[in-house]
């Protein structure tokens, strides 16, 4: 088999850039010249190079302080890298993943991590999550074009289910997905999520008691798990990441867009509320209220849009002063309620940038 060049050989360039940055922000390191000889070396003989675990961690940590999307960013310096390069099974891989819930949600004390798995080399791909998150809700068609379950993963719900995965016997709106994953090139593996590994959050509402009759949850921790991390030319197709969660995207996205479980109408009813201009926005408020008061009920870690949209003001304060351009995309910045109630509104920021690097790229 050809090893040196061939479709997945890391450039020197690349992997150049990213040396330089690393030893820049963080000379105690050591010598850079001496590491340039070394990869460039690794690289002509092998098409590739092995990242050494200071430079996983400070590309993953980057990666995350690059994800101009993301409103979070102030504690990237915080995110603990689970370096599991090593783990190339499927089973290995979806138990790697199944711990990586259990150490993140810690009983709803939620910390932030990123697993790494092995990269493409040149001796094939690396493995890949076909889940868009760890933990996704399950979506069956229904009579009249309806849908039970959030609509958002009907074909990966159709793909799990050719698989041989079987709904429960009793379908809901809530069943947990199961992982899906590709160890060796073509081959999908699933794995049901192990209950321990999974926190859910039962949603009820401080004043509206009817509120929990709803039936409604949602789950602890988003880890998103379709991003490829690229780290010096270095592709990683599985990492999956984690944070916690703002209320907005659960009671503003998740549970209200009309493509997902679109639930406004009927929290609108029973609210009372006739056909003025504005119930979806005051049906919004509450659902949102809803899910601040469910989590911190249940000790799970949540935040708000004003803190959060503070806190990302006092990053891009300290990326200036450490003299850095932080980009942002200003449509992913804003929350979706409230909007112009939070400084992130009200200016403008340095344009996403595709080729800006390390990053989590888009989905595969
Ligand atoms: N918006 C996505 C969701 O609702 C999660 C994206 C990441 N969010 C986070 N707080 N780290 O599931």
């Amino acid at each position: 088999m050809q090893r040196v060049g061939g479709e997945h050989s890391v450039s020197m360039v690349a992997a150049e850039e990213f040396l330089r940055l690393l030893y820049h922000e963080q000379p105690s390191v050591g010598e850079l010249s001496v590491r340039l000889a070394e990869v460039r070396a690794e690289i002509e003989a092998t098409g590739t190079y092995r990242h050494t675990e200071a430079e996983l961690e400070f590309g993953a940590r980057v990666a995350w302080r690059n994800a101009d999307r993301c409103i979070g960013r102030l504690y990237w310096r915080s995110l603990k890298i689970r370096d599991r390069r090593q783990v190339t099974d499927a089973a290995g891989i979806a138990g790697q993943c199944f711990d990586h819930l259990r150490e993140v949600t810690r009983g709803g004390r939620i910390r932030s991590a990123v697993t790494i798995f092995a990269p493409d080399s040149g001796a094939g791909n690396g493995p890949r999550i076909w889940n868009e998150q760890l933990i996704r809700y399950a979506a069956y068609r229904g009579p009249g074009g309806s849908v039970l379950g959030d609509p958002r993963n009907l074909a990966f719900t159709d793909l799990a289910r050719r698989l041989g995965w079987c709904p429960p016997a009793e379908r809901g709106p809530f069943d947990l997905l199961p992982l899906i994953i590709e160890a060796a090139e073509g081959e999908l593996h699933w794995f049901t999520l192990p209950a321990d590994a999974v926190l859910e959050v039962p949603l009820s509402h401080p004043d509206l008691p009817w509120f929990a009759e709803l039936g409604l949850r949602w789950h602890a921790v988003p880890a998103i798990s379709c991003m490829p991390l690229e780290i010096g030319g270095v592709r990683y197709p599985a990492a999956p990441f984690n944070g916690w969660y703002m209320g907005t995207e659960v009671g503003a996205r998740n549970l209200a867009d009309t493509a997902r479980y679109d639930l406004l109408p009927q929290i609108a009813r029973r609210m009372g509320l006739r056909d003025g201009a504005l119930w979806r926005d005051r049906a919004m408020v509450e659902l949102t209220v809803a899910v601040h008061h469910s989590f911190e009920a249940a000790g799970v870690t949540i935040t708000d849009h004003h803190t959060e949209a503070r806190r990302f003001l006092t990053h891009l304060g300290r990326e200036e002063e450490a003299g850095r351009v932080c980009r942002a995309d200003w449509s992913w910045i804003v929350p979706p309620l409230s909007g112009s109630q939070t400084p992130v509104f009200h200016r403008y920021y340095d344009p996403p940038d595709t080729t800006v690097r390390p990053a989590f790229l888009p989905a595969q």
